[in-house]
């Protein structure tokens, strides 16, 4: 696990965006796992930014999102759809087909089904070579809650009060947050081959220490991303607040060798 710390959320937001740009010009065909959330925000205008100063081309690029509120409509203002349109889609060339976000119309006995073919989908694609994670504030990644298998695949889940709680400034209010999603696995984010996690604020500070220092554990499923043979932590100074050895990280990063730089 690389554990990179800056003082603010833009340059570390750049940092993940010449690391999609680096993939895309090694892969134009790469796959990437998409998240959403107030996390991203900066890295995807900085990628629109990259596309349309840069010409980066995204129309070999097919993705995959982590999640979606179950019985949200696509057109609805807090679905995973329409943020993913507003902030990503409609300013950049993925072409349509290539899009996958997991339906949050899907009802009853068709889910099981509806998520094992969306993890066929995934593999077809070649498997996911980039995953973009926000995190929890109780160490969700995804929408796998604390307690989930950390061998999981692509399923419903149920939200817990905290994380409804979290997200209902999203909706009209708290009671509209819907109780059930679905959600890629543990398992299935952990075979991506590069999962770069980013993590801004105070709030994260508790989740972002599990994940690093702590004991590996599905109460918080973060933790098992030091499993990951390549996974990139992007930390904030207020996220990084509890981090015990952080000045043993940013020691490491100062003295990467030039060879394994990206910036
Ligand atoms: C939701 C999403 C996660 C995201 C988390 C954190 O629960 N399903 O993928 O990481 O929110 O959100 P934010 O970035 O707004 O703190």
């Amino acid at each position: 696990m690389e554990v990179i710390i800056k003082n603010d959320a833009t340059t570390l937001s750049a940092y993940a965006a010449r690391l999609i740009r680096e993939l895309i010009r090694r892969k134009p065909d790469a796959t990437l796992g998409l998240a959403t959330g107030g996390t991203p925000l900066l890295l995807y205008r900085e990628l629109i930014r990259l596309h349309r100063e840069e010409g980066l081309d995204f129309s070999f690029v097919s993705t995959f999102n982590l999640d979606e509120y179950l019985g949200l409509a696509p057109d609805h203002p807090a679905s995973y759809h329409q943020y993913m349109r507003e902030n990503f889609f409609n300013h950049v060339n993925v072409p349509p087909a290539n899009i996958h976000i997991p339906s949050g119309q899907i009802q009853g006995d068709e889910i099981p089904e509806y998520c094992r073919r969306y993890e066929e989908e995934i593999q077809r694609a070649g498997g996911i070579d980039l995953q973009i994670l926000g995190i929890g504030s109780d160490g969700h990644i995804g929408f796998n809650e604390p307690s989930s298998a950390l061998t999981s695949r692509t399923r419903i889940k149920t939200l817990s009060p905290r994380t409804r709680q979290d997200n209902a400034p999203f909706f009209a209010g708290p009671g509209e947050v819907p109780h059930h999603v679905i959600t890629m696995g543990v398992g299935t984010i952990m075979e991506a081959h590069h999962i770069v996690l980013l993590a801004f604020g105070e709030k994260k500070a508790r989740a972002v220490a599990e994940t690093v220092e702590g004991p590996i554990s599905a109460l918080c499923p973060s933790t098992i991303l030091q499993m990951h043979p390549n996974a990139t932590l992007l930390i904030d100074e207020p996220a990084a607040g509890k981090l015990q050895r952080s000045e043993y990280y940013r020691w490491v990063f100062d003295h990467k060798p030039g060879w394994q730089r990206v910036l």
